[in-house]
């Protein structure tokens, strides 16, 4: 074990640390799946950039090396097993056993390597604000930069980007992935996800924003026709004019809905159930349904006589009863907050992947 940190901190010393990842969690239901680490640069420092996957998202903290080291001893072997450092010059691999018997291999590397010290910035480059459409479609000014009443819009796509990649990653498609995002309005989620897997992923991308305003799709499908020499190409993005209801996708893997508002995710989620979607993933916006039907009974209670108090027992109702539905229909269904409530405090986000295994269809629809 301590010739592992050794060399850990002689390439922290001489600067040769490329990057390190620890994997494998003692706990096999830790929620804390892996860590990257990686050196960056920040304000002429050199940092050490931690990136904590969990299951549901991604946390980053940067450390100097001292309490770089610090943390890594105070995860391996507690938290993980296995520890991957690679360096300019050498592999160093730490594999600790269940019974607690370290294993230490150091190969050489005969290739010539490099250092990327830039820092991810929540991946926003990926989403790149200088891009044409952009501009075109209101966010930032004509040099590129996100305006300041758009900042919080621009961070949540960003956020909700993430989250789409990171369950994504942990789903297979065969072939082109076909994504629909529903109540599209004026596609900054569409074209910010299209732009980030386009970006990223080597499967071909089909995008279709559906929205019912028919203006809106006129000039937004007239954008992708101006900005069709640009980078990435925006050959398979296109929106089209139709209520979620009565569209009908030629085939549907992956499901998206922002803040589609009245019972507009409801529609959504039905949409991606009855077309099969791997994935359908929704953050809803208004639960008027509900919100109509407590009203119309002219009942209060402790729980209901404020309006504040009534409009949260809509959510929980009816993001709950969403759940439910997604889960009777056989999707392994997450609830999440997929952003900062200052930023939206329409921040919940509905995580359904089509799963195999049987449902207890009984329970759930007593439920
Ligand atoms: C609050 S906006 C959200 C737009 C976009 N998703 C975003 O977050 O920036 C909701 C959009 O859904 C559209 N919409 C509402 N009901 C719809 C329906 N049944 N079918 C298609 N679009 C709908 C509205 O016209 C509006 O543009």
């Amino acid at each position: 074990m301590e010739r592992f940190f050794g060399k850990l901190e002689n390439s922290l010393k001489d600067g040769t640390i490329i990057k390190m990842t620890l994997s494998k969690p003692v706990l096999k239901n830790n929620e804390l799946r892996n860590v990257y680490i990686k050196p960056v640069l920040l304000k002429n420092n050199k940092m050490y950039q931690f990136v904590y996957r969990y299951e549901r998202r991604d946390e980053t903290k940067n450390f100097d090396a001292a309490q770089m080291m610090g943390q890594v001893r105070g995860l391996v072997p507690e938290v993980f097993q296995n520890v991957s450092l690679f360096t300019l010059t050498e592999d160093v691999t730490l594999l600790v056993s269940k019974k607690g018997k370290p294993t230490f291999m150091c190969k050489p590397v005969k290739e010539q390597r490099t250092q990327d010290l830039s820092h991810d910035h929540e991946k926003q480059r990926l989403i790149d604000p200088s891009k044409p459409w952009w501009y075109l479609l209101g966010l930032t000014t004509r040099e590129g930069k996100v305006m300041a009443d758009m900042q919080h819009k621009f961070k949540q796509i960003c956020k909700y980007v993430e989250i789409v990649d990171g369950v994504m990653r942990q789903t297979k498609f065969d072939g082109e992935i076909h994504i629909a995002d529903m109540g599209a309005g004026k596609g900054y989620l569409t074209f910010a996800l299209y732009e980030y897997l386009t970006t990223l992923y080597d499967k071909i991308i089909i995008m279709e924003g559906v929205e019912i305003r028919k203006e809106l799709v006129l000039k937004i499908n007239d954008i992708i026709e101006k900005c069709k020499d640009a980078r990435p190409c925006v050959s398979t993005i296109h929106f089209v004019q139709n209520s979620i209801d009565e569209y009908k996708p030629s085939k549907l893997d992956v499901l998206i809905a922002l803040h589609a508002c009245d019972t507009a995710t409801d529609d959504a989620i039905l949409k991606g159930i009855r077309n099969n979607a791997k994935l359908i993933i929704c953050a809803p916006c208004c639960h008027k349904q509900i919100r109509r039907e407590m009203e119309k009974s002219g009942k209060t209670d402790a729980m209901t006589r404020f309006g504040i108090f009534l409009e949260r027992q809509a959510v929980m109702i009816t993001d709950a009863v969403r759940a439910l539905v997604l889960e009777y229909c056989g999707y392994k269904t997450q609830v999440m907050e997929f952003i900062e409530i200052d930023n939206t405090p329409k921040n919940v986000l509905l995580v359904g992947r089509k799963s195999d295994k049987p449902v207890d269809k009984e329970s759930i629809a007593k439920k």
